[in-house]
Order: structure tokens, then C-alpha cells, then sequence
């Protein structure tokens, strides 16, 4: 579905965890439970992360040396509508999972504070903000794919539709960014190459840690180097004819 208030088509699609998920609960979960166990960190992982695209909004719109366009800004709320619907969705699974109450889930994830000082070297103006949400989508894209054949073993079928849905808005959110880089940033393509270097070396580097900044979480073994070198290539081959 298009998102039909945006003048250059944006995507988004209109779903919601809390709907799908009403029903989900401990009862119904017919997997391995050794499976769900050695899941347990993975799943908190990816379940903050998505809680944290409100610290990178709130950072975005707190730095008033930066000039976004309006297109940027719209993209920018249907993101962050998606990506809190995607925490609701985790909050659920993770408490239906490991027994967490929600209600103590949403304090210890509100109780933690972001900090952009390592990454905001890759956070200088539009353009590059776009391309560092791009590598991000684009990785979370293939890693919500990856884990298809583990919603899929946990039994309730609203889980395996959860992480589709998850996926499919994951791939819209590169698509998005793509889109904008293309509309307004193309005379800038000859520096994507090296920036996608930059980005990879960085998350791949021995000292790289997550620091609650949605961008570049890739910090667990669901993100193998492998997997962050196909997003830098996905995006070149993307754009390659406007390079
Ligand atoms: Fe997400
Ligand atoms: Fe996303």
C-alpha cells in the first residue's frame, strides 16, 4: 500500500501488533523450548532496539545545526510509527516468551539513555543520516528474513505473520530511504562507496558496542560480517546506474 499523503510515495503499511497479537499467549507456544532459551538475549536485543528509534527521533529533531527537508521529516514520522509498532510487537513476544510482565519491560527499556558520541560521525547532515538508515534497514530486513524459520517453529501462526509484516515494513523503510537519496542527494553518490566502507568497518571493528541509538545495533551473532557486506553491496548495486 502506498502511503497516499506523501507527494513522492512513500510506503508504509497499515498493521498493528497489538491487534494481531491480542490473542498470543504462553499457552499457545508449541517450540523447543532449548530453542527459546538460547533465543532469549536476541530477542530482548532486536525488542530494545526497535524501543530505541524514539532516542534517534528525539536526537534528529534536537540537533538544530541540521537542515531536513520536508520530505525527510515525513519519512521520518511514518518510520517511527512503524518501528514502535514493531517494539509493541516485541514487548508481547518477549513477555509471553520469558514470563516479563510488559508493564516491567516498558520501564527497564524507558530507564536506558542513548548515547550518539561514537556514531555521530556517520550523522552529518541529510545525506548521510539517509544512507546510515538505509544500511540499517536494509540489514534489519535480512535479519527479520533470517528468522522466519523460528517464528514459524514457535506454533501460533499470528507469530510467523509478525515477523513478515515486520520484514515487509523493514524492506519499505530502505526503499524509502533509497528513494529520498535518489530524489535529492544523487550528486552526492561518488562519496557511497567509501561511507559504506566506513559504516562496515565500524560495526565490525573488536571495540564496537551498542549504545541505544537504533542505528547500528548490529552487535550480535544474528549479524555476521558476511550479512553487513551484502547490505553495503545491495545498496551500490541499488544505485548503481546513478553512480
Ligand atoms: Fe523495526
Ligand atoms: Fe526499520
Amino acid at each position: 500500500m502506498g502511503y497516499t499523503k506523501s507527494p513522492i510515495g512513500l510506503k508504509s503499511y497499515d498493521w498493528s501488533s497489538m491487534t494481531l497479537l491480542a490473542d498470543l499467549n504462553t499457552k499457545a507456544i508449541t517450540g523447543c523450548k532449548k530453542t527459546i532459551e538460547a533465543r532469549r538475549e536476541h530477542f530482548w536485543h532486536d525488542m530494545n532496539s526497535e524501543f530505541d528509534s524514539k532516542h534517534f527521533l528525539l536526537y534528529l529533531m534536537r540537533r538544530s545545526d541540521l537542515t531536513l527537508s520536508d520530505d525527510f521529516l515525513e519519512f521520518a514520522c511514518l518510520w517511527h510509527l512503524d518501528e514502535q509498532n514493531h517494539y509493541r510487537g516485541l514487548r508481547k513476544i518477549n513477555s509471553v516468551l520469558y514470563g516479563i510482565p510488559e508493564s516491567k519491560i516498558d520501564e527497564f527499556v524507558a530507564s536506558r539513555q542513548p548515547d550518539f558520541t561514537s556514531i555521530d560521525q556517520f550523522l552529518i547532515d541529510e545525506f548521510s543520516i539517509l544512507l546510515s538508515i538505509a544500511f540499517d534497514e536494509v540489514t534489519s530486513t535480512r535479519a527479520y528474513r533470517q528468522d522466519f524459520p523460528l517464528f514459524d517453529s514457535l506454533g501460533p501462526r499470528c507469530l510467523s505473520v509478525w515477523v513478515r509484516n515486520a520484514a515487509k515494513d523493514e524492506a519499505a523503510h530502505y526503499g524509502n530511504a533509497i528513494r529520498l537519496l535518489k530524489l535529492s542527494h544523487r550528486r552526492r553518490f561518488n562519496e557511497l562507496p567509501a561511507l559504506l566502507d566506513r559504516i562496515v568497518n565500524f560495526e565490525t571493528a573488536k571495540d564496537f558496542a551498542y549504545h541505544s541509538t537504533f542505528l547500528f545495533d548490529h552487535d550480535t551473532d544474528d549479524f555476521s560480517q558476511a550479512l553487513l557486506a551484502s547490505s553495503r553491496c545491495a545498496i551500490l548495486d541499488t544505485l548503481r546506474s546513478d553512480l
